[in-house]
Order: structure tokens, then C-alpha cells, then sequence
């Protein structure tokens, strides 16, 4: 029988997830159903229960439920316990298994696609909001020396920076960061979305610094100064197609290869 799998969250529609996990399953010979399910917003709960009770295996979480996810989840990896968000759910007869696979994708796209490695690197993360919560600790584990996270309501990551109580991170607010500049500089608010102006100033770059947008398929006004400065830029293409190959791998237990699906997303 086929394995049925899903990406819920509301709004859901854009999803790019169904087309990255059917050619994943092309690709290694999987026999999955993948679907987009979108969850009222106080419907989470129901919505993957009723997934499960249709032989749902698992499923992937988008905004705004990651943070159900992980409630709703009966035992945590610890990179999601770290998060305190679940962007992969294992459904199995002992339960569900809580997965965080945004930081691994991350990782693995700037240190293998990008051959950018973070051992000793200073690393500035633009926002604190849900984008946020599950990079920091794979960030921090890979070896950066320094990680300020930098806020327009400086609060939202003192809290961030406090809960995750890892010595190498910084909270800051986002118009204190001048005479400060960065190897790494990650754009995780929601700027590149709305397509307002950046959130800090070219200062922030390093010569030889790489600018990351986490939003796909956009030329944004971060990544537009970054290139003014002369730093290296990526969009968040390949974090995406990573983290959906790291929850492949968790549910079918194969890793498939990202290469031409990540260059398949450029293209379109
Ligand atoms: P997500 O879960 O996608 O990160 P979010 O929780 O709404 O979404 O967070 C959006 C992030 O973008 C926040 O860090 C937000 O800053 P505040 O916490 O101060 O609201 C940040 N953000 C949104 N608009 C911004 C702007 N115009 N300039 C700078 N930061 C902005």
C-alpha cells in the first residue's frame, strides 16, 4: 500500500514540499503519497488525528503549528526539544516522534552546497520570530565562536537568547549593531517577505562574508545590499529542499540527493 504523507499548516497552498518529496520518491523508488493539508487555525490537533486515522506515516509542519507540533508530539529529537518547535512528525505504533530538521537543512546547505563551513565564525541571525527557534542550536553545535541575534524588539531575543542559554549567543536590538560586522549574516525576518527595506546596514558585512536569506526566489533588499558590499548571497532554496531531505531520510530511512531539485527550484 502507499505511505501517505503531508505538509499542514494554514495558509498551506503555496507549499513547495508535495513536488520536492514526489521527486525524492522518483528518485530512490519510494512508494509515497504526499498532500498538502491545511489545519484551521485552532485545528491542529484534529487535523493530524484524523491524518493518522487515513494511514497518514508523517508529516511535515509549516507556520503557524510548529510549536504544536511539539506539544502535540510524544517524544522529541534534541534538536527539537532545543527549538521547542516540530517541523517533522513520525507517526509509529509507540507514538509520535518530533523531529526539527530546519537547523540540519541549514547547516547542510551552507557547509555542503555553499562549502561554507562555521568552525570559528561570528554570525549575525536577523529576527526572532519561529524562523529563528530552530537554527540557533544547530548553528551553535556546528562550532561558531559568536551568534548575536539581533531584533527590532530587542525582548523578543533576549528571551530567545535566555532560553536556549548557550554561551556563544548574543541578544541585541537591531539599531545597536554599529562598528559590528559579521562572516556569516542570516536574514530570518520577515522583511524579504514583505519586501520592505533591510533590516540592518551594510557595515554588518565583512569582506568575504556570505548573506543568507532564509525567503526563496526573491531578489530581496537584504540580499540586493549585501551584494552592493560585495559579500557572497543565497537565497533559502537550498535550506529547503535540505530540511525536506533530512525529513525523507527520517521517515524512509534513505537520504535522496538534492542537487538537481534544488537546481529544478531555481530554474522555475
Ligand atoms: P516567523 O515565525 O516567520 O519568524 P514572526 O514570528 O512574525 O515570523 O517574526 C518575524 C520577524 O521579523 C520578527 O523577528 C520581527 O521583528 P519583531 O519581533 O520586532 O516584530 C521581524 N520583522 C518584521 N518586520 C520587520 C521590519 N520591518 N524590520 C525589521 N524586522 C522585522
Amino acid at each position: 500500500m502507499t505511505d501517505r504523507y503531508a505538509v499542514i499548516g494554514n495558509p498551506v497552498a503555496h507549499s513547495k514540499s508535495p513536488w520536492i518529496h514526489s521527486e525524492f520518491a522518483r528518485a530512490t523508488k519510494q512508494d509515497i503519497e504526499y498532500v498538502r493539508l491545511e489545519a484551521p487555525l485552532d485545528g491542529f490537533t484534529r487535523t493530524v488525528d484524523e491524518f493518522r486515522r487515513a494511514q497518514g506515516r508523517g508529516a511535515n509542519v509549516t507556520l503557524p503549528f510548529k510549536e504544536a507540533a511539539c506539544s502535540y508530539s510524544d517524544e522529541l529529537s534534541p534538536a527539537a526539544r532545543l527549538a521547542a518547535a516540530v517541523n517533522t512528525l513520525a507517526f509509529g505504533p509507540a507514538g509520535t516522534r518530533g523531529e526539527n530538521t530546519d537547523g540540519s537543512g541549514l547547516l547542510r546547505d551552507l557547509t555542503v552546497n555553499l562549502g561554507f563551513p562555521i568552525q570559528g565564525r561570528e554570525i549575525l541571525v536577523l529576527g526572532a520570530g519561529g524562523a529563528v527557534r530552530g537554527i540557533l542550536g544547530p548553528l551553535a553545535d556546528a562550532g561558531a565562536t559568536t551568534i548575536v541575534v539581533a531584533n527590532r524588539t530587542v525582548a523578543r531575543a533576549r528571551e530567545l537568547v535566555q532560553r536556549l542559554a548557550l554561551p556563544m549567543l548574543e541578544a541585541c536590538a537591531l539599531d545597536a549593531l554599529a562598528g559590528r560586522n559579521f562572516d556569516l549574516v542570516i536574514n530570518a525576518t520577515s522583511t524579504g517577505l514583505t519586501g520592505e527595506a533591510s533590516p540592518v546596514s551594510s557595515g554588518v558585512f565583512r569582506k568575504e562574508a556570505l548573506a543568507y536569506e532564509l525567503v526563496y526566489g526573491r531578489d530581496t533588499a537584504f540580499l540586493a545590499m549585501a551584494r552592493a558590499c560585495g559579500a557572497t548571497t543565497s537565497d533559502g532554496v537550498g535550506m529547503l529542499v535540505e530540511q525536506a531531505a533530512d525529513s525523507f531520510s527520517l521517515w524512509r530511512g534513505m537520504r535522496p540527493q538534492t542537487a538537481r531539485v534544488i537546481a529544478a527550484l531555481r530554474a522555475a
